[in-house]
C-alpha cells in the first residue's frame, strides 16, 4: 500500500484559508491533520472549536485531529460533531488511555494513540490491537518548523513488528519534521501516514509537493 499523506492545518495562511482548504481539496492528499493545543499539555495555543467549524466547512478531506491536550476525552462530542475521521490523544495525556480509546471508537471515530518522542513504543503492549492509529512524535508537540528526531526511524521499526508481530491492524503516522528526506526514510521504515506541515504550506508549489510525498 502507497503510503498516505495528511498536510497539517498549523502551518497554513489563517489569513487566507479558503484558499489553503481549495488548494487541499485539489491536491491528492489524503487526510487534513488539524492540531489542537492547550498551552499546558504543550507551551503553545493553536486554534479552537470556532475556527475549526469553519475548516471542517471548506474541507472535503477526512480531518485527522490530534489532541495535545490534557483530558482530551472532554472534547469528544465536539471533535465527533466536526466529522472527523480520527482522533488521536496522547498516551502521556490519558490516565485512563483504555477507556478512552473505547470511548473514540464507540462515537464512530477511529481511534489513534500518539507517543512523545521520549515515550517507547513498548508502553503501547497492551493496547495495540485496540487502535487504529498509532502516531509517533518526531519532535516535541507543540511548533511546526522543528528538526525530526532521527531516532524516531528506529521507532518506526521497532513499531512495525510489533503491529506486525501480533497481526494488529493499526496504521503507523509520523508527525513533525517530515520533508522528502526524512520521509523517505519513515516510509522504507514501514510508516502508513506522512503528516507534514511547513514541507506542503512552505513550499513553492504544495500540490506538488503533497504528489512528492505520496510517491516516496
Ligand atoms: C507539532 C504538530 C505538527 C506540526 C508539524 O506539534 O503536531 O502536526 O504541524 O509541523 P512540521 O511538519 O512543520 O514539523
Ligand atoms: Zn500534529
Amino acid at each position: 500500500m502507497k503510503n498516505l499523506v495528511a498536510p497539517s492545518l498549523l502551518s497554513a495562511n489563517f489569513g487566507d484559508l479558503k484558499a489553503d482548504m481549495e488548494m487541499i481539496n485539489r491536491s491528492s492528499c489524503d487526510w487534513l491533520h488539524i492540531d489542537i493545543m492547550d498551552g499546558v499539555f504543550v507551551p503553545n495555543i493553536s486554534f479552537g472549536f470556532p475556527v475549526l467549524k469553519h475548516v471542517a466547512r471548506l474541507c472535503r478531506k477526512p480531518l485527522d485531529v490530534h489532541l495535545m491536550i490534557v483530558q482530551p476525552e472532554k472534547f469528544l462530542n465536539e471533535v465527533k460533531a466536526l466529522g472527523a475521521r480520527s482522533m488521536n490523544v496522547h498516551f502521556e495525556a490519558c490516565t485512563h488511555l483504555h477507556r478512552v480509546v473505547q470511548q473514540i471508537k464507540e462515537a464512530g471515530m477511529k481511534a489513534g494513540v500518539t507517543l512523545n518522542p521520549a515515550t517507547p513504543v513498548a508502553m503501547l503492549a497492551d493496547i495495540i490491537d485496540e487502535v487504529d492509529i498509532v502516531m509517533l512524535m518526531s519532535v516535541n508537540p507543540g511548533f511546526g518548523g522543528q528538526q525530526f528526531i532521527p531516532h524516531t526511524v528506529e521507532k518506526v521499526r521497532e513499531l512495525r513488528r510489533m503491529i506486525d508481530g501480533r497481526g494488529a491492524k493499526a496504521l503507523i503516522e509520523v508527525d513533525g519534521g517530515v520533508n522528502r528526506q526524512t520521509g523517505k526514510m519513515l516510509v522504507d521504515a514501514g510508516v502508513d501516514v506522512l503528516v507534514a506541515g511547513s514541507a506542503v504550506f512552505h513550499a513553492p508549489d504544495p500540490e506538488e509537493e503533497i504528489r512528492i510525498l505520496k510517491n516516496l
